[in-house]
C-alpha cells in the first residue's frame, strides 16, 4: 500500500491515515511517499512499517549504524541531525501547549552538541555466548562490534569483554576515563562534571550524556545567581551532583534521594568537593517532603520519567518558594505537572536539551517563578 506520511508522532515514526484510522510508520518522514506493510491493526489505530521509499525526503539520511533496523536503541538515525533537533523542539512545544495549556512560545531553542558518542553507560546483555542489545520488541539478542552512541574508550574495552554474566553494565568517568565494569570488584568511578567531582558506583544514577549536562548544570546555576537563591532544597538528587554545583553560590543544600548507593556516594562527594553546605537525606521525597516548612527559597526538582507524585506538586504549592528549577527527562509528566504548578507559579521558560541525540528522548529544564499575589506574599 502506497502513503504520503503528514508528520512525525511523539516517537519519531511517521503519521499518515489508512481506511479513516491514524497510522503510525516506522521509518518514515513527512512529505515522504512510501510503500507500507501493516505489523499490527489496532481498534483505534494502525502500526505499520516501511517497506520501499518511493519518494524520499530531503532530510533523510542513510543510518550510518550497521544494526541500526533490528536494534531498539536509536529511532532517529535515518533523518539529520538538524532536523532531529527542529522534531524535538517542536514535539516540547506541541506537548506542552496541549497538556500544560500554555503557550508554545515559552519553549526556546534546543541545545545540542555532537551527535555521536556521547554516552557514558551501557547496558549489554548475554544469551547463549551472544553480547549485545536486544532487538526491537524481542528478548533476541544482536550481537555488536560497537555502538555509535557510546564513548569511544567503552567501545574498545567491549570488545574485550570475558565475563559471560546475563547482564553487564559499563561506566566511564568523564576526563579520568575510568572505567566501571559491573562484572568486576572495581565498583565505583570518579567523573568530573566542570570543576567538581563525583564517584558513581554501579546502581547509582548519573546523567549519561556528561557534554550536555555540564551545560545544562550551567544553565542552573545561571539561575541559582540570577534569583539571590539563598537556601535550596535538591530533590531526587542522586549523587548530589546539581547541589554540589551550585554550593559555591548559595548559603544552604539539602538533597534528598531514595537510593541507597545514590545517598553514599552523595555524601562521599559531599567530602571530595569540600562542601560544607550540604546536607543529604536518604528516603522518598513524598515522604520526607511531608513536614517541610517555608524556609527554602528555591526547590530543584529532578524526578524520573512519571514526573512529581501528586503529594509533592500539592508540598511545592503549599510551601510556594520563590523559584522552582524542574528538570525532566519527559516533556509529558513536565506539562502535566506544570498544568498543576502554573496555578500559582508563572513559567518563566522551558529550554529543550538534546542529551540522547539520535533517540526520540528529550531532557527539559523549566524555570518556574511564584506568582505575586497579595502585599503579604511579597
Ligand atoms: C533523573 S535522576 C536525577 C539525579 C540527579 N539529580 C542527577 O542529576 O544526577 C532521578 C533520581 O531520583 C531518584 N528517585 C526516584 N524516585 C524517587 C523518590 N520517590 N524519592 C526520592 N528519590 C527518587 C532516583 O534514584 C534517581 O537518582
Amino acid at each position: 500500500m502506497e502513503v504520503e506520511i503528514e508528520k512525525l508522532d511523539h516517537y519519531g515514526r511517521g503519521i499518515t491515515r489508512v481506511a479513516d484510522k491514524i497510522c503510525f510508520v516506522e521509518n518514515a518522514l513527512p512529505n515522504e511517499v512510501v510503500e507500507i506493510e501493516i505489523i499490527k491493526e489496532h481498534k483505534k489505530y494502525i502500526e505499520a512499517k516501511t517497506t520501499k521509499i518511493i519518494k524520499p525526503s530531503e532530510d533523510r539520511i542513510t543510518p550510518p549504524c550497521p544494526y541500526y533496523e533490528k536494534c531498539g536503541g536509536c529511532n532517529l538515525e535515518h533523518i539529520s541531525f538538524l532536523k532531529e533537533n527542529e522534531f524535538k523542539e517542536e514535539k516540547v512545544k506541541e506537548i506542552i501547549e496541549k497538556f500544560a495549556k500554555t503557550n508554545k512560545n515559552i519553549v526556546k531553542d534546543i541545545v545540542y552538541d555532537e551527535p555521536y558518542h556521547y554516552r557514558n553507560k551501557v547496558t549489554l546483555h548475554q544469551i547463549n555466548n551472544k553480547l549485545g542489545f536486544y532487538e526491537k520488541k524481542t528478548n533476541n539478542i544482536i550481537p555488536i562490534k560497537e555502538c555509535l552512541l557510546l564513548n569511544k574508550e567503552l567501545n574498545k574495552y567491549l570488545k574485550n569483554i570475558k565475563s559471560k554474566n546475563n547482564e553487564i553494565i559499563l561506566k566511564i568517568g568523564n576526563k579520568t576515563n575510568e572505567i566501571l565494569d559491573s562484572t568486576k570488584n572495581k565498583k565505583n568511578i570518579i567523573s568530573y562534571i566542570g570543576s567538581k567531582k563525583y564517584r558513581l558506583s554501579e546502581k547509582s544514577f548519573f546523567q549519561v550524556n556528561s557534554v550536555i549536562t555540564e551545560k545544562l548544570y550551567n544553565n542552573i546555576k545561571d539561575e541559582i545567581i540570577k534569583n539571590n537563591s539563598k537556601n535550596v532544597l535538591d530533590l531526587y538528587c542522586g549523587t548530589g551532583t546539581i547541589g554540589i554545583y551550585i554550593s559555591d553560590n548559595v548559603d544552604k543544600v539539602l538533597g534528598i534521594e531514595s537510593c541507597k548507593e545514590a545517598i553514599e556516594d552523595a555524601n562521599y562527594n559531599k567530602k571530595l568537593n569540600n562542601c560544607n553546605n550540604i546536607t543529604f537525606k536518604l528516603g522518598k521525597v513524598e515522604d520526607l517532603t511531608k513536614d517541610l516548612t517555608k524556609d527554602y527559597d528555591t526547590v530543584i526538582v529532578d524526578p524520573p520519567r512519571n514526573g512529581l507524585d501528586k503529594k509533592v506538586t500539592n508540598k511545592l504549592l503549599e510551601i510556594l518558594p520563590k523559584t522552582i528549577i524542574y528538570v525532566s527527562c519527559d516533556p509529558i509528566t513536565l506539562a502535566r505537572d506544570l498544568s498543576i504548578l502554573k496555578e500559582k507559579f508563572n513559567i518563566k521558560y522551558i529550554r529543550p536539551y538534546n542529551m540522547f541525540p539520535r533517540t526520540y528522548h528529550v531532557e527539559n529544564i523549566c524555570i518556574l517563578n511564584k506568582k505575586l499575589m497579595s502585599k503579604d506574599d511579597k
